[in-house]
């Protein structure tokens, strides 16, 4: 039986979510300063931050199981560094479409949200991740209310989103995006319980 996590610990553990989430990212763009991420360097970037972002973002929805298993109830206070890395990654993934693909012309963005699905599905999750995100702060929570709750019950949603916009965005490889819809699934039946007092 593990004792309980004291702030100390939890402190330390957002430390280190900090340097493996700020590290990687900063490295990324300073390769590509450097011009040393190979022969396609857009497509490099679009695939790290975008795989990045899903990654962190499935970590976050580990959390409140994980919390659970292990009785530690103070690892919950974790969810929100890691779903604001999880936007900042997405924000950075989106920020690169924007600048290499589209050369911010803005109207052309739109006419892509709206004609491709695989990048429609792509703006619902940066869409419930930017609300996500902007409503974590403790007194915009405080003064939610239930609402605030029901409000992040959307994270389901995105990512259904996120897991749909990797699948539709490859043209032949699809265990990748097939394992990670799995790993979805698998995180969402944990919260079958959850699931079922909704439909009640
Ligand atoms: C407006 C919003 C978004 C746009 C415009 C966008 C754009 C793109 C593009 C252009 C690709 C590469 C497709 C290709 O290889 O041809 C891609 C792939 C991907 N995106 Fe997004 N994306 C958006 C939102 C998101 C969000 C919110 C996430 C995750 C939180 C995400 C995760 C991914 C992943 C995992 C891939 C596959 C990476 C790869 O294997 O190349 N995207 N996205």
């Amino acid at each position: 039986m593990l004792s309980a996590l004291n702030g100390r610990s939890i402190t330390l553990i957002k430390l280190c979510i900090h340097l493996s989430c700020f590290i990687p990212l900063f490295y990324l763009y300073w390769r590509a300063y450097y011009d040393e991420l190979g022969a396609d360097p857009v497509e490099y970037v679009i695939h790290y931050t975008g795989i990045g972002a899903l990654n962190i973002f499935l970590l976050s929805l580990v959390v409140s199981p994980l919390a659970k298993f292990l009785k530690q109830g103070k690892l919950i206070q974790l969810r929100r560094v890691i779903g604001l890395y999880a936007f900042t990654y997405s924000v950075f993934h989106v920020l690169n479409f924007l600048f290499f693909e589209v050369q911010f012309d803005f109207l052309l963005f739109i006419s892509e949200i709206f004609e491709r699905p695989y990048i429609t599905v792509g703006m619902i999750g940066l869409f419930i991740l930017t609300l996500l995100a902007l409503t974590s702060f403790s007194r915009i929570k405080r003064s939610m209310g239930s609402r605030w709750q029901t409000l992040h019950n959307f994270t389901y949603i995105a990512g259904i989103a996120i897991v749909i916009h990797f699948y539709w965005s490859v043209k032949s490889e699809l265990v990748e995006p097939v394992i990670y819809i799995v790993i979805l699934v698998l995180l969402l039946v944990l919260r079958k319980d959850r699931f079922k007092r909704w439909f009640k």
